[in-house]
């Protein structure tokens, strides 16, 4: 066993023995996202040092657990604080808690981040469901034995997400997310590259654990928070305080974005 499949099996462990496995839904909350934990019923913290093999992210805006409890009466995992490549991690790491999650029977995956927009038209901060995405990042977590073919984002789960928000009249774009390994914003040239290969948003995360957590048997969402226009479409450059600010400014429209949805699939 590699240190990797190691590490991995010991996270496992530790989410089961948590009783992680029993959640529906697990969702990973991006920059600025996190106040969505605070409205989780019953709540249980576990703090990633509490788990062993849970990679730990160091960018400010991320804190570090696990919240387990109930959102609209689901059983639900958030984990709030996800390891991003930049910070020197592979893609095994940067995905392992979703695909553990998914490994324990955790049915749903929503994927939640800060991006930058390229819709000059598009107001900031703004929600944009993830049709699908582009893999920039030059590596992938999956492997010739898994399988995980073809776009991880389910339609199905899109289109209800997109019914969740008619529901409570949250305003929502939908697009292409362009997964970029960061750490620093995009040139004002790369921004117009990835507009012409038909991206909608650029960002840093998500791609490896939506490849990893569809691979491993769950049905995949995402959802970006633009907190920004992506560098050269504005006077001001893209920076870390902006975005944490903007996800903060939308984050309760999210929680309401979110808790309609988990009320819908409530009913599935
Ligand atoms: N680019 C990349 N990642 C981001 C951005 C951006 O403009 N905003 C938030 N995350």
């Amino acid at each position: 066993m590699t240190a990797s499949q190691d590490e991995r099996a010991r996270l496992l462990e530790s989410l089961g023995g948590a009783g992680a496995g029993e959640a529906r839904v697990a969702i990973v909350l991006g920059s600025g996202l996190g106040p969505l934990a605070d409205e989780v019923v019953g709540a249980k913290s576990l703090p990633y040092e509490e788990l062993t093999g849970m990679p730990a992210s160091a960018v400010p805006g991320h804190a570090g657990r696990l919240v387990l409890g109930e959102l609209s009466g689901v059983p639900v995992v958030l984990q709030q604080g996800r390891c991003h490549l930049y910070e020197g991690r592979t893609a095994e790491e940067a995905s392992r808690c979703v695909s553990c999650l998914a490994e324990l029977g955790v049915g749903v995956v929503l994927l939640t981040n800060a991006a930058g927009g390229l819709h000059s038209e598009w107001p900031v901060p703004s929600l944009m469901r993830i049709t699908d995405h582009i893999n920039m990042q030059g590596v992938t977590p999956l492997t010739a034995s898994e399988r995980g073919y073809g776009s991880p984002y389910d339609l199905e789960l899109g289109s209800l997400i997109d019914a969740a928000a008619a529901d409570v009249a949250v305003e929502l774009q939908t697009g292409v997310y362009a997964a970029l390994p960061g750490p620093t914003y995009e040139t004002h040239a790369e921004v117009r590259m990835h507009g012409r290969f038909g991206a909608d948003a650029v960002g840093m995360s998500t791609a490896q654990e939506a490849l990893a957590a569809h691979a491993a048997g769950a049905k995949v969402a995402g959802i970006s928070c633009i907190t920004n226009y992506a560098a050269g479409l504005s006077d001001v450059e893209p920076n870390h305080e902006e975005v944490v600010e903007a996800g903060l400014e939308a984050s309760a429209r999210f929680a309401l974005l979110i808790k309609a949805a988990l009320s819908r699939l409530d009913k599935v």
